[in-house]
């Protein structure tokens, strides 16, 4: 491959309400025999966003590891504390090193109640304190079918753009995740993803410039699998991929970390 990946290959398992303590432990013990002897090198950045209260235990199962896999929570408030049942902080994130959180999972949209605002004020909050974002968009089918993916992207990137710090270099990804792929066994084709993300790195260029479009990794999320990411890393503008289902066992992530080593060489 001739691709010039620069922003490196990210693999990140979204677990959602899946892996409690006990099976999170046996999926590191899983995913430490499927890995042995693999070097991912330094392009390939393997991520996993388990439920809270598997969070702790994957710390430690990843410090024994043997390489990195970055951690990250599916949820969490902007404001530093306060009143806010049922939310969790960048403070207690980060007490517990945990460095990343998902923002504007098209669940969260569709189940509870988030909207291009309230994830932008939360993308905004964490970033503040110190908390990497990997911010999700994306359409749902008639969207698609009316010719408005553009557009959609457009409105949800457009508070987000607001909110941001000007140098969110590194500290932002975006995950591209058509809401009709999601969770159906219907992956974008990679000519659909790519275009996709084409129009989003123009989006970024136009709100942010040259530079912010060129660093910024952007994931393709829907129905991806060990068989399909190989054809979706081929493409120029989609850096890695947020997935669901095909992360929750080991020997599933660990050729998804082999696939995204291999698209690096
Ligand atoms: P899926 O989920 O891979 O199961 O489609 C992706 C996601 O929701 O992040």
């Amino acid at each position: 491959m001739t691709l010039n990946k620069t922003r490196g290959i990210w693999i990140a398992g979204n677990w959602k309400m899946n892996h409690g303590v006990q099976e999170a432990e046996a999926f590191w013990t899983q995913l430490a025999s499927a890995l042995s002897g693999f070097k991912p090198g330094s392009g390939v950045r393997g991520m996993i966003f388990p439920p809270f209260l598997s969070l702790e235990r994957s710390v430690a199962a990843v410090r024994k590891l043997g390489f990195a896999i970055e951690l990250g929570a599916q949820n969490a408030h902007g404001a530093p504390k306060g009143a806010f049942t049922g939310e969790v902080s960048a403070a207690m994130l980060k007490e517990a090193q945990i460095g990343w959180c998902l923002v504007g999972h098209s669940e969260r949209r569709q189940f509870f109640g988030e909207t291009p605002q309230s994830a932008a004020d939360r993308a905004r909050g964490l970033l503040d304190q110190g908390v990497r974002v990997v911010f999700c968009i994306g359409e749902t089918r008639a969207e698609r079918e009316a010719g408005r993916t553009l557009e959609v992207l457009k409105r949800q990137m457009a508070p987000l753009f607001e909110a941001v710090p000007r140098d969110w270099d590194g500290r932002l990804v975006i995950a591209y995740e058509p809401v009709w792929a999601i969770g159906t066994g219907l992956t974008a084709t990679p000519e659909q993803a790519e275009e996709a993300h084409q129009g989003l790195r123009r989006l970024i260029w136009d709100a942010l410039g040259m530079e912010a479009s060129g660093r910024t990794p952007l994931l393709y999320g829907g129905s991806v699998t060990p068989e399909n990411v190989t054809e979706l890393l081929a493409k120029a503008n989609i850096d890695g991929a947020l997935i669901g289902g095909a992360s929750l066992k080991a020997e599933s992530f660990a050729k998804l970390l082999r696939a995204g080593a291999a698209a690096l060489t």
